[in-house]
């Protein structure tokens, strides 16, 4: 009898063989999602965003986070006096993501995939009044998603330092060598979570899907390499739970010399060291899954 290898019995199998006894508890937590959290938004007043939180709990560990009892907890957001939401609900993994970046004020920032833009706010609220961000996606649909958000979120004076792009991100290192302070690479990936969640996807699921997302994402993050300045910090990012999309990219990357990469050692509030980055699932911790690396280019 020949085991399935593609399909929901495929996935099936291939999930439990990387998490063993894990797998029924983690597949649970998957297909039940975590509660997001409230992160108010640095841009809009402090009356507005006291305002629309003060019924929350919040985060200790995560500055600005306000902890939304279930995954189908109904939050209204309020605009404040210059018509700003005051909070973006994500969640707590990506928070932690984006922030591991630690972009600071004056930095030329670019985040390779950035639609619909939840990392993208917490950038932009870290390069505060100084600096420039380039937010590039090569969706239309889902960059027209990002230009919502942006204009919900973000005064004026401030989208007048952010640039959209629509390049591929595979080639940008192409464009633009050693030109950015920091770089944030949040690849498009399996999203197991999204595959369970759509009967058609996990029909249609072979572990080939992860061959070839390994490989774009591979593409990508060796062009954010080459886009960083000297002395730049890289940080890469997914949602997906197969380590060939996670350490095993790093891996490759950093077996690759001319790079010159290296892994920065991460600690987050929440989550856990994997072999080169930190990963955050939701049967352990409540939230993601994110997995991300940071890497610093030598000076
Ligand atoms: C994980 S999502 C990004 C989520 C976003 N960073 C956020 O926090 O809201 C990955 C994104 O990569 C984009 N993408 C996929 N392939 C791409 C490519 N070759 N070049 C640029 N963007 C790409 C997708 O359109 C998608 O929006």
């Amino acid at each position: 009898m020949q085991l399935a290898s593609k399909g929901e019995a495929g996935f099936a199998r291939h999930y439990t063989v990387l998490f063993g006894e894990r797998w029924p508890e983690l597949r649970q937590a998957l297909v039940a999602t975590s509660p997001k959290v409230l992160r108010v938004n640095g841009f809009a007043s402090e009356a507005a965003r006291l305002r629309d939180t003060r019924e929350l709990t919040p985060l200790p560990r995560l500055p600005g986070c306000f902890r939304l009892e279930s995954a189908s907890e109904r939050v209204t957001l309020g605009l404040d006096e210059h018509e700003l939401l005051s909070a973006y609900v994500m969640d707590a993994a990506s928070v932690v993501a984006a922030r591991a970046l630690q972009v600071r004020p004056g930095e030329t920032v670019l985040d390779l995939c950035a639609a619909p833009g939840g990392k993208a706010l917490v950038l932009l609220e870290a390069l505060a009044s100084a600096g420039n961000l380039t937010l590039n996606d090569r969706s239309r649909k889902r960059s027209a998603r990002l230009k919502t958000v942006l204009r919900q979120y973000v005064p004026a004076n401030v989208l007048d330092r952010v640039k959209l792009t629509a390049h591929d991100a595979r080639r940008w290192g192409l464009y633009q060598p050693a030109a950015y302070d920091a770089i944030l690479l949040d690849a498009p990936c399996s999203s197991e979570r999204h595959v369970l969640g759509d009967p058609a996807e996990l029909a249609k699921w072979s572990p080939s899907r992860i061959q070839r997302l390994a490989s774009d994402q591979y593409a990508m993050l060796a062009a954010a390499a080459t886009a960083l300045k000297p002395g730049g910090r890289l940080v890469y990012s997914t949602c997906a739970l197969a380590p060939q999309e996670n350490d095993g990219v790093i891996e490759r990357l950093l077996k690759r010399a001319r790079h010159a990469v290296e892994v920065s050692p991460v600690s987050a509030p929440l989550g856990e060291a994997s072999e080169y980055g930190w990963q955050i699932h939701p049967d352990r911790h409540g939230a993601g899954p994110i997995y991300f690396c940071k890497l610093t280019k030598a000076a």
